[in-house]
């Protein structure tokens, strides 16, 4: 039986399809979100050979209209964008045409963009295929694309009608890209805020499982990164206040991220080194008063099989990246960071300042 987290904002509320036997139960969850039988159905040149007709077959009773765009995080840009919204215009769709996004968490972000702008919106259901995309950006409503300036920088609040996620997609992703879906998983379990859970423990007790894309242990430890994200996106979708969580190794990740060029290193282990240096800034500047965080952290990514060692890259080519963070005012970045396990911090961190978050690590310190 397929599970359902819903992510409760109101009238915009949508139910997160969990469904570890497929996509049969996809025909009923989309009829339920939209009267429309005419869809279009968006995904990528690696995703669509593999997945797009048993999505299509699964659509029965749908009339279905296929774009394939290129993949990959170099093509989250203006270009593929255009191409989408051009493709979508030109099938001839109304404002109630819904589209759905099949793919990881690249093709998500840029077709709910695509969504959000064609005809200033149209229904969104997103289809994620990859463990980041199920575990957080299909969650919440954040698309856009990047800008050589730095990553995500265009972009629209955008909530879906619809998330589901069909497990056995997993399959056939490669196993560094599901190893690198498990650095939001381990961002999600540090900040959880849930009284009484334990989800840091229960991703290190699974570490092993997880590596090896056990699907019962992947299937559980999505459903508990599900559940903690639709309950921060209901309780702060703008990011006032503790959405803003869910950036944790995100400010350094992106320098990263950017610095290495788009698609070169992964978000995922992007995410999981700031993760390290940003927890290892946050104890030397005494904010975070559980000293051997960092190292726990390191030694669970290495464990799960993501980087733990941070590549060699032009110090101040990451830092110039990390300036251009679209959470910055100008003079400093709010950056949230562990003052413990499942309680962030959110600092103001002088732009200035922003080289001593990466450490001894990239040459000088
Ligand atoms: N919107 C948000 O809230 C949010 C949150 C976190 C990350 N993100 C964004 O997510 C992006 C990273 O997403 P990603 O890691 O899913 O990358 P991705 O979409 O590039 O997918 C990774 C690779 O796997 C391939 N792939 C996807 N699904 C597959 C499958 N089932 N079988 C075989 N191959 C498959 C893709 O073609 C790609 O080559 C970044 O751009 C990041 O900024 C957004």
């Amino acid at each position: 039986m397929p599970v359902t987290v819903t992510v409760a904002l109101g009238d915009r509320s949508y139910p997160v399809v969990l469904d570890t036997s497929g996509l049969t139960g996809l025909a009923a969850a989309l009829s339920a979100a939209t009267p429309r039988r005419r869809v279009v159905l968006v995904t990528e040149d690696v995703v669509g050979p593999l997945w797009a007709d048993a999505v299509v077959a699964a659509l029965s009773g749908f009339v279905v209209d296929r774009v394939v765009l290129p993949s990959g995080e170099a093509n989250k840009g203006v270009e593929t964008w255009y191409r989408c919204v051009d493709a979508i215009l030109r099938l001839g769709v109304d404002r109630k045409t819904p589209i759905l996004a099949l793919g990881g968490g690249v093709l998500g972000d840029l077709v709910g963009f695509a969504a959000a702008t064609v005809l200033r919106g149209v229904p969104f259901v997103q289809l994620p295929t990859t463990l980041l995309a199920m575990v957080d950006s299909s969650v919440g409503g954040k698309t856009g694309m990047n800008h050589d300036v730095g990553k995500n920088l265009i972009g629209a609040f955008y909530q879906p009608v619809l998330v589901y996620a069909a497990l056995p997609t997993l399959d056939t992703l490669p196993v560094a890209e599901r190893r690198a879906g498990l650095g939001e998983v381990v961002k999600t379990a540090l900040l959880d805020p849930t009284p009484g859970a334990d989800l840091l423990g229960d991703v290190e007790r699974s570490a092993d499982a997880l590596r090896e894309g056990d699907p019962n242990a992947t299937a559980r430890i999505v459903g508990a990164c599900v559940a903690i994200k639709a309950a921060i996106v209901a309780a702060d979708e703008r990011e006032a206040g503790q959405r803003a969580w869910l950036n944790a190794g995100h400010t350094v990740g992106h320098g990263l991220e950017t610095a290495a060029g788009y698609g070169v290193l992964r978000h995922g282990d992007a995410v999981g080194l700031g993760l390290v240096l940003e927890t290892e800034w946050a104890v030397r500047a005494g904010l975070c008063a559980d000293a051997a965080l960092p190292e726990r952290l390191r030694g669970l990514l290495l464990r799960l099989g993501l980087p733990s060692e941070v590549p060699s890259l032009d110090r101040r080519v990451v830092v110039d990246a990390m300036r251009a963070d679209k959470k910055t005012d100008g003079a400093s970045i709010k950056i949230p960071v562990p003052a413990r396990v499942g309680q962030m911090t959110l600092v103001d961190v002088p732009v200035a300042h922003l080289d001593a978050l990466l450490g001894a690590s990239l040459g000088s310190g």
